[in-house]
């Protein structure tokens, strides 16, 4: 009988009984039977406690306390632990175990992937290499040596510096040390064979950093950009945060095999190949944008997350919504500020606020945890970057520098709580967040109502916000949110407006919410504002703000803040959607809205950038968030309708906005980027337009332009998802030019699976059989299979073809490989805010999941908490 995985509380926490001094590991690699020496110098902090060690599927071999073998009545052991009851003050523990890297399939702990070795130990991985305290407030110095074959592996790396190498026969060995004390789930090993680039940083304080990126062979031109952004990440810490890099090497890893983006091992990052290797033939611009930001993201985590590091688990975002937070603004201040926030807002906007509607919904530093890799969401990344941005509005760069700078002083070295960091926010700034601490411990979207009041004669402006928050799973009372909202006001002739709130001597430009309910008072009012509310999409939630549409065209003719022109443009869009598919009408695009993008287009000092995100209407999936109960049918033809209006109404200028594409440069700069980006927008609405032999054209002298990866899987894309008659040989063409190289072939087999089009669910199974396909390797699966979920008309069509797919998908990949089976159960989670035929047979498909024998935590966490909620 299998039993049910058990939940921690975060409120159990309790302090370690024992501190690990140092650890020093000796691995003796093999594919099948890896042994690994682990001696320890251990003292006890709580006289009487006895040893637990975390463990599993570890095969121990030997026990050994100051150098006495343990017999086997002086410890026990479960699947999980291993327990020494008697142990004095301050000792030696050895242990040694033996472990099957090349068995396993679950990518964590240490495991073989295409001829490597390597290393991925968040969260619990460590305890699959070893017997350890395997949690992130047992901080230890290590030392690693890594022993291998040497023809097979010439690159032995581990964590820290290395000190000493050392043959004998066909092996080698080198060992390393990593004087920063840091927890197990920071430790890395990696053994292989490699091309490698380097180069090197000169820090502030004049050290020298030698930088190494491995890859595999082959490789080393995709290389370059990697090494480029990581040097462009240690300049702009220092400068932006005053943070410097603290040892004399830093080294990042390129894997095939990896379950999620990249890890901030101490000095040994180890990465998705797909987040390091780019070149123009095979990544496309966003590719280059995205290895930018993951290699800085796992850069500013050497302070933010390494040198402070968590208590414990529950206060996962401490790290990560600080340090997306961080890798967000280093790409905006390196590149196109106004995009990326565009961007973010959407996906808090289609996928956090999901989370927050689901049966998953928790706090950004969540109260239970079953399975801790659950917990790597868009919830405890994003929205807690949100909240860390809410603080950054509140007090300004400067205080919060300041407050940053306090946090590090009193921190450094030390493993800490999302409390400890806003009280050194607050303890610099001397603002008082006794409330703004509500978004740490409630979960759920806050919604945000607005009256207005104009007295033109009086000439006072009353603005009234009314907050709420709907219950979440577990957590039925919310307590109203300190909220910061950016405002910017705008006259009726478009033209910009400073409103001072009464009594205030400067013209406002944040309101900040607390109260339920709230009015904010505004004096010397000579015309009646439109009022741009939540500029820059200052706090993580839904504003409702039914407005005329010459409100909305104020603001996109007056507006300063580019956040809130492009949502003006939204709130257009979502208003013609709302009335086809409450009516079952056919969507109707106002003229006003049809000249407004005109303009746009036309106007020659207008970002590229920008017209394209304004021409991107709401996906099926960002409209689904507007209901309590999802219309899929009626979404999807809404959806389609617009497209295809669009498409019609703005086909000459979409054409002359294509034609600005240099089809022949392969320039990587904001302003060629920018071109592309809206030339492969204005193409995926022309694609909609078969009929058009000049658009026939387009795609195809699109598709075979110069080496360029953004053009060609543009036009691919473009035709792909219109159905357009030359889809399939595209298909075929690119297939046939790409085999082999995955990374790209992931695109192809991407832009299939997220396809709008009827009979993508058996296209998908047939995929699963191609070549490209492959169930071992998480990078198919998500292009694949997670693509698949996002499709919101043919996952939930209502054959229930899409349900019974993915979840065989899902029940195949629990044994092998758990944390990205959880992955793709996500957006299945739903099912009670589905028609009811979908909710039926999606019920279904769940308990048969539920009832899986040996069905992984991940899942049972997930399969559990929605067929029980509510
Ligand atoms: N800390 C990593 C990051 O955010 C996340 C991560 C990488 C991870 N691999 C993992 C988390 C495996 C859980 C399991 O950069
Ligand atoms: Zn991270």
């Amino acid at each position: 009988m299998s039993h049910s995985p058990e939940a921690k509380y975060r409120l159990n926490y309790s302090a370690p009984n024992f501190k690990i001094h140092t650890t020093e590991l000796n691995f003796h690699l093999d594919d099948h039977h890896t042994e690994v020496l682990n001696r320890m110098d251990i003292e006890c902090l709580t006289e009487g406690a006895s040893l637990e060690l975390d463990g599993e599927n570890l095969q121990l071999v030997a026990l050994a306390i100051n150098g006495r073998v343990l017999s086997e009545d002086e410890y026990s052991q479960t699947d999980k632990q291993l327990i020494i009851p008697n142990v004095p003050e301050r000792f030696e523990l050895v242990v040694e175990t033996l472990i099957d890297p090349a068995g396993n399939t679950s990518l964590e702990g240490l495991y073989k992937s295409a001829g490597t070795f390597c290393t991925q130990c968040e969260a619990e991985g460590f305890r699959k290499i070893t017997y350890y305290l395997d949690r992130p407030d047992v901080l230890s110095v290590f030392t690693t040596t890594v022993n291998a074959t040497k023809a097979e592996h010439p690159y032995l790396l581990a964590n820290g510096n290395p000190t000493a190498e050392h043959q004998s026969g066909e092996r080698h060995a080198v060992t390393w040390h990593d004087p920063h004390p840091k927890p197990a789930y920071l430790f890395a090993l990696v053994a292989g064979d490699f091309d490698l680039l380097e180069d090197s940083f000169t820090t502030q304080e004049n050290r020298e950093v030698l930088l190494q990126v491995f890859v595999d062979k082959g490789n080393l031109p995709r290389a370059k950009h990697a090494m480029a952004s990581l040097i462009n990440a240690m300049k702009w810490d220092e400068t932006r945060f005053n943070l410097t890099y603290d040892l004399d090497i830093y080294m990042i890893v390129a894997v095939d095999f990896f379950n999620m983006g990249a890890m901030e091992n101490k000095g040994l990052n180890i990465f998705n190949s797909k987040y390091v290797l780019a070149d123009s033939s095979t990544a496309t611009d966003q590719d280059f944008l995205n290895v930018e930001s993951v290699i800085g993201h796992e850069y500013f985590h050497n302070w933010t997350g390494n040198r402070i590091t968590c208590r414990d688990w529950f206060q996962l975002s401490l790290k990560e919504g600080l340090t997306v937070f961080r890798d967000q603004e280093f790409s905006a201040d390196l590149g196109m500020r106004a995009v990326n926030r565009i961007q973010d807002a959407r996906i808090i906007r289609t996928h956090q606020f999901e989370e927050d509607a689901g049966p998953m919904a928790h706090p950004i530093r969540p109260d239970r945890v079953v399975e801790m890799n659950n917990f790597y969401t868009v919830t405890v990344y994003n929205k807690g970057a949100e909240v860390i941005r809410m603080l950054h509005t509140l007090l300004g760069e400067s205080k919060f520098q300041q407050g940053m700078a306090l946090y590090v002083q009193r921190h450094d070295g030390e493993a800490v709580t999302c409390e400890d960091f806003v009280k050194a926010m607050e303890d610099a700034s001397g603002l008082d967040l006794v409330q703004f601490r509500n978004w740490y411990s409630q979960a759920g979207t806050p919604r945000v109502t607005v009256t207005e009041t104009y007295n033109a004669e009086n000439q006072t402006y009353l603005l009234t916000l009314t907050q709420s928050t709907p219950a979440t799973p577990g957590q039925q009372v919310k307590h109203p949110f300190h909220i910061p909202l950016r405002v910017e006001f705008v006259s009726n002739s478009g033209e910009p407006m400073a409103l001072h709130l009464l009594g205030a001597d400067k013209p406002t430009t944040i309101l900040e919410l607390r109260e339920q309910q709230q009015v904010f008072e505004f004096h010397n009012v000579n015309e009646k504002p439109v009022t741009g509310l939540l500029a820059d999409f200052s706090a993580p939630i839904r504003l409702e703000f039914t407005r005329p549409e010459t409100e909305y065209l104020a603001i996109i003719a007056g507006g300063n803040d580019p956040f809130l022109r492009w949502d003006a443009v939204q709130q257009l869009y979502f208003g013609a959607l709302h009335t086809a598919v409450a009516d079952n009408s056919a969507v109707a695009l106002t003229p006003a809205l049809i000249a407004v993008l005109q303009k746009a287009l036309a106007d020659e000092n207008s970002d590229p950038a920008m017209n394209a995100l304004l021409l991107q209407v709401p996906s099926e999936e960002a409209l689904s968030q507007e209901y309590d109960i999802i219309p899929v049918e009626a979404i999807c033809r809404a959806v389609s309708e617009l497209r295809l209006a669009l498409a019609k109404s703005l086909q000459s200028e979409l054409m002359q906005a294509w034609q600005q594409v240099d089809l022949g440069s392969n320039a990587l700069n904001s302003s060629t980027i920018a071109k592309r980006m809206l030339g492969n927008t204005a193409l995926s609405f022309l694609a909609l337009l078969p009929e058009d032999a000049s658009i026939q054209r387009a795609l195809k002298a699109q598709f075979k332009a110069a080496n360029n990866m953004t053009l060609q899987f543009g036009a691919l894309q473009a035709a792909v998802h219109a159905n357009h008659p030359i889809a399939s040989e595209l298909l075929t063409d690119f297939a046939g030019q790409w085999q082999g190289e995955t990374l790209v072939m992931d695109k192809w087999l991407a832009a299939q699976a997220t396809a709008p089009i009827s009979g993508t669910v058996s296209k998908i199974q047939k995929l699963t059989e191609h070549s490209a396909f492959n169930w071992g390797n998480p990078n198919r699966i998500y292009s694949l299979l997670a693509s698949f979920t996002h499709n919101l008309g043919q996952l939930h069509h209502s054959s229930g073809a899409g349900y019974e797919f993915m979840i065989a998908a899902i029940k195949r990949l629990n044994a092998s490989n758990p944390q990205v089976a959880s992955r793709l159960l996500s957006p299945l989670l739903k099912w009670r805010r589905l028609p009811e035929n979908q909710q039926a047979m999606l019920k279904s498909q769940l308990v048969s999941l539920s009832k899986l024998p040996n069905l992984a935590p991940d899942l049972y966490e997930k399969v559990n908490q929605t067929l029980t909620d509510n």
